[in-house]
C-alpha cells in the first residue's frame, strides 16, 4: 500500500561542522554504519522499498553508498572481509533508489516538495535520518508501527515524543486531543516555539507518513520560522481541513544531528546492537 519513502538529505548539517564541511551529515557512522543506512533499513522493515532522496550539493557520497563499488568488491571477493558488506548488499538487493536535488536550502517543506516527482500521487513516508530510531527489544521499528496505524486512519501521521521543557524550542510541537492511548488527533502545531507558547510537550520527531495532498498545501505555504518553508505549517493546514494523527511511538530515538545525541547513539548501538556485518 505505502511503497515509497522519501529521505530529505540536503541540509548543511552545520551543528556538526567541521565534520560536515565536505561530508554529508547522513554519512556519519554510528559505530560501523552510516546514519542514512539505518534509516533505509527501518524503511525496508516497514515494507517500503522505493527509496527517494532529496539531495543537494556535496551529497554524492550518499548515492555512492547505495551503488556497487566495483574495485572494492573485486578486492575483497572471496576473503573474510566480504561479510562486512552483508548489510548494505541486503538493502541494495531489496530496494530501488532515486535521487533529485534541492537547489536552495529553503527548509524541510521545500525539500519534500522537491520530492514530488519521485513520490507521485500516493501516500508516502518521510525519514529524517539524523533522527536515529532503534527498536526496544522485539518491538517493530517506528516506521512499521506507523504504517500499521495508517491502515487504520488513512491520513497523515507524525511521530511524537514527550520532551523536557528546556528542549521544546528545538522541535515542532503539537496540540491535540488524545483519542486512544498514545494517539492524538492534531488540532495545533507550532514550529520551534518558546516554552510558554508551546501547545504541549509533545514534539514531532523525524518520521512522517504523508498523504499526497500535502504537496498542494506546501506549494501554497509561505516561508515561516527562519524564512524556511516549514512542513509543520503545511501539516497544520492539513490538520484543520482533514485529519493529522500524532503517534507516540514505541522505541528509542537519538538526535544524531547534535553531538550529544550522536555520542549517546554510538554508545547505545555499540553496547546493544553492533554486529560485525
Ligand atoms: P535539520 O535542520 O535537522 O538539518 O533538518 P540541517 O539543516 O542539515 O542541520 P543543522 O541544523 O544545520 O545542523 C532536518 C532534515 O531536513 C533536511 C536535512 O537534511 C535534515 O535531514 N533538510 C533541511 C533539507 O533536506 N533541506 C532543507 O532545506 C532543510
Amino acid at each position: 500500500m505505502i511503497k515509497k519513502c522519501l529521505f530529505p538529505v540536503a541540509g548543511y548539517g552545520t551543528r556538526f561542522l567541521p565534520a560536515t564541511k565536505s561530508m554529508p551529515k547522513e554519512m556519519l557512522p554510528v559505530v560501523n554504519k552510516p546514519l542514512v543506512q539505518y534509516g533505509v533499513e527501518e524503511s525496508l522493515e516497514a515494507g517500503l522499498t522505493e527509496i527517494g532522496f532529496v539531495t543537494g550539493r556535496g551529497k554524492r557520497a550518499i548515492e555512492d553508498h547505495f551503488d556497487v563499488s566495483y574495485e572494492l568488491e573485486h578486492q575483497i571477493a572471496g576473503t573474510d572481509k566480504e561479510a562486512y558488506l552483508t548489510s548494505i548488499r541486503e538493502v541494495m538487493a531489496q530496494c530501488t533508489f532515486s535521487f533529485t536535488r534541492q537547489r536552495e536550502m529553503r527548509g524541510l517543506g521545500d525539500a519534500i516538495l522537491n520530492g514530488r516527482r519521485l513520490v507521485g500521487d500516493e501516500p508516502f513516508a518521510v525519514v529524517l535520518s539524523d533522527d536515529l530510531c532503534v527498536k526496544d527489544g522485539e518491538m517493530d521499528g517506528v516506521l512499521k508501527q506507523m504504517v500499521g496505524l495508517f491502515k487504520q486512519f488513512r491520513c497523515s501521521i507524525v511521530a511524537i515524543q514527550e520532551v523536557p521543557d528546556d528542549q521544546i524550542h528545538k522541535f515542532g510541537v503539537i496540540g491535540g486531543e488524545q483519542i486512544k492511548q498514545g494517539i492524538y488527533q492534531v488540532n495545533h502545531m507550532v514550529e520551534k516555539p518558546k516554552k510558554e507558547d508551546a501547545p504541549s510537550n509533545l514534539a514531532i520527531i523525524g518520521r512522517y507518513i504523508l498523504t499526497p495532498d500535502i504537496f498542494e498545501i506546501l506549494e501554497n505555504t509561505p516561508p515561516g520560522k527562519n524564512g524556511e518553508i516549514q512542513l509543520t505549517d503545511a501539516l497544520l493546514t492539513q490538520a484543520k481541513s482533514g485529519c493529522v494523527i500524532g503517534y507516540k511511538f514505541k522505541g528509542k530515538r537519538f538526535d544524531c544531528g547534535s553531538v550529544d545525541g550522536f555520542v549517546d547513539a554510538t554508545s547505545y548501538v555499540y553496547k546493544n546492537l553492533y554486529s560485525q556485518k
